[in-house]
């Protein structure tokens, strides 16, 4: 690999462009005024779009007719880096070790966008152009839910339009192993609040008179599964398209599964649905989380008190043809109706979006496939994803493309958690990769 290349990594790691925290708003437009020099400096026209939080930008080569138009999409935000204690080194000073660099945003999503740039430059600078037409799309905003890219995408529609996008943002099945993702889940998010006396009460004086909101509150987040695992909300897998016979068989033959997951999770025994394996649970089942949970004293040694209010926080992960909307109405249905009139419920929704699936047997995805495999020599295996990414669905609504999947990142890369890291032969491979998929995406 060219030093330049991995500079270039190394410098984009060093931005602390945490989306979600204001106070990082400054760093977050240094990275992506950074992309645009950067890019510019490849011979690509670039723009930078300001939005009411973080910036877009976009670069594209001298379009031309004859040629397919591609979108390569990636987000230069990244996740909070706590609990920061946990880590080994700083976040945002990237550090190298047995082959790995170890920063915040390594795998999600640095390192695989910018082996796409660095792709590009490659080609660029050997040949002058490209062999598409190029829409290279970078947004600030994936982590907290894309909030402004579909306005954006309305907006600029026109400019917008391609026949083919390709994301590297997800991950391989194992190390060297080539991995096209055809689906993802979608995602809603709730937050309950249960709400009970006007103050903190003395548990004493007050205690078995009053509700305990955190005792409600207990009992509504365990409504929300059956003692074996599934889902006990009323219609919530109506719309859930069953896993296909030939998943079932190919999965089944896929390296990881339920000792991979224990053994990267640590905990004593998995849980789940009855019926399913460890991949079709996680890639094409839907799940309820509790992400966060509060009420009352939090502090050392114990207080006596009958909290005022207790939440907590959820994420349903939806499959095809699940629709969030939908789901929320049914979520908001159930607590209602399990909620005892001795506490005040209040339901806030937060962000959603909807799962995706596409046909990996398209003419692209095909070509797409033939790049992985001339770039890892090895046959590719075809998979969905538990994880999300919103725009996906936008993409195909709004701008009428498909999306292929392309992902670079490693079962144990850690995204979003203390050491995230990616592998450099990952980052080789997706400059390699970049090449290849351009060339076959103009052929197909
Ligand atoms: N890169 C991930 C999505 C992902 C991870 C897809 C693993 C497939 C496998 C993305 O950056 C992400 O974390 N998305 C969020 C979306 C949410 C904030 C709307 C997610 O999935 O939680
Ligand atoms: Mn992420």
């Amino acid at each position: 690999m060219a030093s330049a290349h991995l500079e270039d990594l190394l410098t984009a790691l060093r931005f602390r462009s945490i989306s979600t925290d204001s106070r990082y708003t400054a760093d977050v437009l240094a990275n992506a005024e950074w992309l645009a020099a950067r890019l510019k400096a490849d011979g690509l026209q670039v723009q930078m779009h300001p939005t009411a939080r973080h910036p877009i930008v976009t670069a594209r080569n001298i379009h031309r007719a004859g040629r397919p138009t591609v979108m390569i999409y990636g987000h230069y935000d990244v996740q909070p880096v706590d609990p920061v204690e946990q880590w080994q080194s700083d976040p945002f000073q990237p550090r190298i070790e047995n082959g790995r660099i170890y920063a915040r945003g390594s795998t999600d999503n640095k390192g695989q966008h910018m082996a796409h740039l660095c792709g590009l430059s490659d080609t660029l600078r050997a040949h002058g152009d490209l062999p598409v037409n190029l829409i290279f799309l970078l947004e600030g905003e994936e982590e907290i839910g894309s909030p402004n890219l579909e306005p954006f995408l309305q907006e600029q529609r026109a400019n917008l339009a391609c026949d083919i996008i390709a994301i590297s943002d997800t991950g391989m099945v194992a190390a060297g192993v080539p991995t096209f993702t055809y689906g993802l889940r979608g995602i809603a998010c709730v937050e309950v609040t249960v709400h009970g006396p006007t103050i903190d009460l003395h548990s004493g004086i007050f205690g078995g008179s009053v509700a305990n909101p955190n005792t409600i509150l207990s009992r509504l987040v365990a409504t929300v599964h059956d003692a074996e695992g599934r889902i006990a909300i009323e219609g919530l897998y109506d719309a859930v398209r069953p896993v296909q016979a030939w998943e079932r068989e190919a999965w089944s033959k896929l390296p990881g599964g339920a000792a991979e997951t224990l053994a990267l999770t640590g905990v004593p025994a998995l849980f789940g649905e009855p019926g399913y394996t460890d991949h079709e649970r996680r890639w094409a089942r839907p799940t309820a989380e509790v992400n966060g949970i509060g009420g009352g004293y939090q502090g050392e040694g114990s207080k006596t008190v009958i909290p005022r209010s207790a939440f907590a926080k959820f994420s349903f992960r939806l499959v095809p043809d699940q629709d969030p909307a939908d789901i929320l109405k049914k979520v908001e249905a159930h607590f209602a109706r399990y909620c005892p009139p001795t506490v005040r419920l209040e339901i806030k929704i937060g962000h959603s979006g909807a799962p995706y699936a596409m046909d990996p047997n398209s003419k692209f995805g095909v070509a797409a496939r033939r790049a992985l495999e001339t770039t890892f020599s090895k046959p590719t295996a075809l998979i969905r994803e538990g994880g999300s990414i919103p725009i996906v669905q936008s993409f195909r609504e709004v701008l009428g493309a498909e999306t292929l999947l392309l992902g670079l990142a490693l079962p144990d890369c850690q995204a979003h958690a203390p050491n995230e890291n990616f592998p450099l032969e990952n980052f080789e491979a997706g400059i390699r990769l970049n090449q290849h998929l351009l060339e076959a995406l103009a052929s197909a």
